[in-house]
């Protein structure tokens, strides 16, 4: 058996496969994006066919540009976008209908209604989150309702329902393997996350039939093996996308704490074996299970970070690329009064605004392009501080150093505005790869192919450091006006 790893990374604009070696080298990658459906304001889906012709399309590239036999390949480790349900039917393993995105907010109507029915104290209790769309188990009932014959069958048990990670599996091991991991589970509204089981009482409240659901096993663990890539080969790592990002980035201690930018930002805080109950509106969610030992994590997610910087470009066209910004963001002397708050979607984290919208504010004849971009990088500061500020209200204590990773994570303007704004060294990886390198560290430390490969951190020589230098004044000054302009837009 060989020592490399092949990471299944199951995003939400693509999927991507990655070989790494036993020094957490990305040894060969592949990638592929796959198409995004809004059938109706503010519905999203994939075709979950097309992401799984993508998994296998992308393994085998991987495997093929490494000239990798399955021999060499000691296991494989799933991560995937969190949330997004799948139901298929057991016999045929078809599926039924789309995936439904976590971006999706059909069932908006649905939690608001059990909110006002009081529910909401006693979720969160179970499962650490919010009553929501976000999450799984309304999307899980409207497929239930709203396909012809679904719940029936459901209840018979002939249907089978999973987050993407399951869903892969399922695939992978060609319906042996009906599975997932704690930290995808933790997700769905309907897992006790101090049980560590389904719960029946949300199962009987959000109208999920047990006979639909994965068993929930550790992130580190046999999930099945695989024979569609050439041979066996096991599967021994899976993890939500941002707690993968977590472990890749070596945040095994209490009090450690990473942010990861994609097209939203999404920081988790490790709290150990402890559930940290947040009164600032963060959510408590389950970091990851490794030989029998769960971690907690408390987790402020941001819906916009690099889309503001995409709609840049594809929206108002101000910019070619993103790395552009980095450049018009330093050539000007300060930020002109000019602010951006990126409410596309309303405000996640800790605001939990849906009604926001977006806002420019600040604007003069002197504003230019490069000021627009340089408030929509502000902008993703201004929010992790937030993020920060109600995580230390929350009793946290003090960060001691935030690490960062994601696209935005590559800009070194950004990083320092960020360290500059928190006032805390932020830590950046030279491997960006942070989510795809967690899941292969979970399948490495369950398979025994990389020794000691939790124990050993990232290492100083691996990160690079961004220390504060703005002066108190300065950075008091801008929090307080971007915080007028964030008042403002949760008015609008
Ligand atoms: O909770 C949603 C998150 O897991 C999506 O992450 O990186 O696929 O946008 P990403």
């Amino acid at each position: 058996m060989g020592d490399l790893v092949l990471a299944i990374d199951q995003g939400t604009t693509s999927t991507r496969a990655l070989v790494f070696d036993a020094s957490r080298r990305v040894v060969a990658s592949a990638q592929r994006e796959f198409a995004q459906h809004y059938p109706a304001d503010g519905w999203v889906e994939h075709d979950a066919e097309e992401i799984w012709r993508d998994t296998l399309q992308t393994s085998r590239d991987a495997m093929a540009k490494a000239d990798l036999s399955p021999a060499g390949i000691a296991a494989i480790g799933i991560t995937n976008q969190r949330e997004t349900v799948v139901l298929w039917d057991r016999a045929t393993g078809e599926t039924l209908h789309n995936a439904i995105v976590w971006q999706d907010r059909r069932t908006a109507s649905v939690c608001a209604g059990l909110k006002a029915d009081g529910h909401q104290a006693f979720v969160h209790e179970r499962t650490g989150l919010l009553l929501d769309p976000y999450f799984s188990a309304t999307k899980i009932a409207w497929l239930l309702d709203t396909i012809p014959g679904a719940r029936e069958r459901a209840e018979r048990g002939e249907l089978a329902v999973g987050t993407i990670d399951t869903f892969l599996l399922w695939r992978l091991t060609e319906g042996r393997s009906h599975k997932t991991d704690v930290t995808n589970a933790s997700r769905t509204l309907l897992f006790d996350i101090v049980q560590q089981r389904w719960c029946p009482e949300l199962l009987k409240l959000f109208r999920v039939p047990a006979a639909l659901l994965p068993e929930v096993c550790a992130s580190a663990d046999h999930f099945g093996t695989t024979n569609l890539l050439g041979g066996n080969i096991a599967i021994c790592g899976i993890a939500g996308d941002q707690q993968a990002a977590l472990v890749g980035q070596s945040c095994f201690a209490q009090g450690q704490a990473k942010i990861t930018y994609g097209t939203g930002g999404f920081m988790l805080l490790n709290t150990g074996e402890t559930i940290a109950r947040s009164r600032s509106r963060l959510l408590s969610t389950i970091a990851y299970r490794i030989d029998s030992v769960t971690h907690y994590a408390v987790e402020g997610s941001l819906f916009v970070a690099g889309a503001a910087i995409k709609w840049l470009r594809d929206g108002l066209g101000i910019i070619l690329e993103a790395r552009q910004t980095q450049e018009m963001a330093a050539r000007l002397p300060d930020n002109g009064g000019v602010y951006m708050v990126p409410a596309f979607v309303g405000l996640g984290a800790p605001h939990w605004c849906t009604e926001a919208r977006g806002m420019l504010a600040g604007l003069t004849f002197d504003t230019s392009a490069a000021h627009i971009a340089r408030a929509a990088l502000e902008s993703v500061a201004f929010q992790t501080a937030d993020l920060v500020a109600a995580m230390e209200g929350d009793g946290a204590g003090a960060l001691a150093a935030l690490r960062v990773d994601g696209g935005m994570a590559a800009n070194d303007w950004f990083c320092q505005f960020l360290a500059d704004i928190l006032d805390i060294v932020v830590e950046r990886p030279a491997n960006l790869e942070t989510t795809a390198l967690g899941a292969a560290m979970l399948a490495a430390h369950h398979s025994g192919a990389w020794a000691g490969v939790l124990d050993n951190g990232i290492g100083a020589a691996g990160l690079k450091r961004f220390e504060p230098a703005m002066d108190s004044e300065q950075r008091v000054r801008l929090t307080q006006e971007w915080r007028g302009a964030i008042r403002r837009a949760m008015l609008s």
